[in-house]
């Protein structure tokens, strides 16, 4: 049961993503502890497997900038299966029901893992850019962009930063980071993803190795906000089958 204070009530299913739920009561400084320590427990296990995955990766194809950029595919992905929970835990719980709670209770621990595991793709990037091969400007504006709402998130996570801004300010700066780092996704995994199914499937040509690493990786891409979306569109119709029922319910 994930733990409710009247702040977090107050935020409703927004109080996810990044966010915390503040629990109230005797036992609210034990139980905060442990929100803590598991967080920096998921936070510094993310780091590990992000590191293990991109040293591994430059071994096999050396420390040049091919070894970086492949070390920056690997991670990538693997931010990906962090980003995901943490951003459609929320609507999937909307859609489907309590089967998916355990993804949308743990959608700050999700947040703050993919935070964890970006740095190591920043890293790989500084150690690109010092083989010499800069990525271009584009790339820093569109993906710099998206890092910082993802480092932005994590700050406003913490919840005494959060309590100091007005209530309305968080949803909003949550939605619109949260989507455009889902863009961000969708940017790079996308066109390639589509591009490599059409040519296996429809003409025979490309390599099948290509659509493994792109066709999986694009569709949880763009299944996420259509996910939001569904999820979003169904709220006001679940709100009102609700008080039709309520009504109903008192005509008996
Ligand atoms: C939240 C932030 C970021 C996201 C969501 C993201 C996403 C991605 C994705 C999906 C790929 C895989 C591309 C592929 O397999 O073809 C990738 C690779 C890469 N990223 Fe990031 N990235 C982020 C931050 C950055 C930043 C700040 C930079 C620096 C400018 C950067 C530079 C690169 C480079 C150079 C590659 C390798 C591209 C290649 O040669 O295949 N990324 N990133």
């Amino acid at each position: 049961m994930p733990l409710q204070t009247s702040k977090s009530r107050q935020f409703g299913n927004l109080a996810t993503s990044f966010s915390t739920p503040v629990p109230e009561g005797d036992n609210r400084v034990g139980v905060t502890m442990k929100v803590r320590q598991n967080l920096w427990l998921w936070m510094a296990a993310a780091f590990c497997v992000a590191l293990g995955l991109a040293i591994g990766v430059v071994l096999e194809f050396g420390a040049n900038s091919e070894g970086f950029r492949a070390a920056l595919r690997a991670t990538a992905r693997l931010n990906l299966l962090l980003f995901w929970p943490a951003y459609v835990g929320g609507a999937l719980t909307a859609l489907f029901g309590k089967v998916f709670a355990p993804l949308s209770n743990n959608s700050r621990n999700f947040g703050l893992a993919f935070a964890a595991a970006l740095s190591v793709h920043l890293g790989l990037v500084g150690c690109l850019c010092a083989t010499g091969n800069v990525p271009d400007a584009k790339t820093f504006i569109v993906f710099g962009a998206a890092a910082a709402f993802v480092y932005l998130l994590a700050f406003l996570s913490i919840p005494r930063v959060r309590r100091a801004l007005p209530d309305r300010f968080w949803p909003l700066v949550r939605a619109l980071a949260m989507n455009y780092i889902a863009l961000a996704f969708i940017k790079d995994f996308a066109r390639p993803g589509i591009a490599s199914f059409r040519d296996l499937f429809l003409y025979g040509t490309g390599s099948s190795q290509v659509v493994i690493m792109y066709v999986p990786f694009a569709a949880l891409a763009v299944l996420g906000p259509m996910l939001r979306l569904a999820a979003w569109i169904r709220k006001p119709r679940q709100r009102e089958a609700e008080k039709l029922s309520i009504r109903q319910q008192a005509l008996f």
